[in-house]
């Protein structure tokens, strides 16, 4: 039997994005790395990460086509449509996860996320962490743009954040209760901004968001290894 309530583990993975960036006909989630659709690859990891279930949200017109990638989960796995904006599409979602205790959100773009990373910030919600994010070590010279000079930043005061990010259930409904029109690019920010503090686990090379077409190609390559 898998828990029930508050142990109960529920992932949100947002993927109604169209994939602007990328430049394909097909949403991103839907194209396949290796042959599988990268929804379904994202879907897999969370499982395999610890989640009980997973919430997926689908571009409105993607919806049957992705619940059939899933179809093997059976009701362990619900796709609807998703929102306009990122945010909408984790809000819609989070309305479908009932009594689940902790919640992740997880980007379908992060497609070869490997599960150790989902157990991570699962284990650290568990431990007490409200808001959890993986990250990263910045690799990269930085430097800010003031004006029309550039100057040089210590890249060691900054992080690189991944998903899936790992929330208290509760803490995400009341982050997105209160966001208003913002845009935000996560939803660890979206809770800072209502003052929870937000844990940081390390991430992984292997969660990075497949963007660009050049990440595509290595996506390929590293999923093409592996199998
Ligand atoms: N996403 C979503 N709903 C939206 C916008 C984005 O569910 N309205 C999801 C995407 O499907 C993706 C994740 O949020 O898995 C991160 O977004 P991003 O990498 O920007 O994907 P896209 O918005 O699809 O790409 P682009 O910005 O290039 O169009
Ligand atoms: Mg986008």
């Amino acid at each position: 039997m898998s828990p029930r309530g508050k142990d109960e583990v529920a992932a949100i993975v947002v993927a109604a994005g169209s994939g602007v960036r990328l430049g394909r006909e097909v949403p991103k989630a839907a194209i396949e790395i290796a042959g599988v659709p990268m929804v379904a690859r994202a879907v897999q990891a969370m499982m395999a990460g610890g989640a009980d279930r997973v919430v997926v949200a689908a571009p409105e017109a993607w919806v049957d086509r992705f619940a059939a990638f899933m179809a093997g989960y059976g009701d362990r796995v619900k796709v609807i449509a998703g929102g306009v904006m990122r945010q909408d599409s984790v809000r819609l979602a989070l309305a479908q996860v009932g009594g689940a205790g902790i919640v992740l959100v997880h980007d379908a773009a992060r497609a070869l996320v490997p599960p150790f990373v989902v157990d991570r910030v699962i284990e650290a919600v568990r431990d007490g962490g409200r808001a959890v994010i993986p990250v990263m070590p910045q690799v990269d010279s930085l430097r800010r743009i003031r004006r029309n000079v550039t100057v040089s930043v210590d890249r060691s005061t900054f992080l690189r954040v991944q998903t899936p990010q790992g929330f208290e259930t509760e803490v995400l409904r009341k982050a997105h209760a209160t966001s208003g029109d913002k845009e935000y690019t996560d939803d660890a920010t979206m809770c800072e901004a209502i003052d929870v503090a937000v844990t940081t686990v390390p991430g992984d090379g292997l969660a990075f968001k497949i963007t660009e077409p050049m990440d595509l190609v290595l996506a390929e390559v590293i999923a093409r290894g592996e199998s």
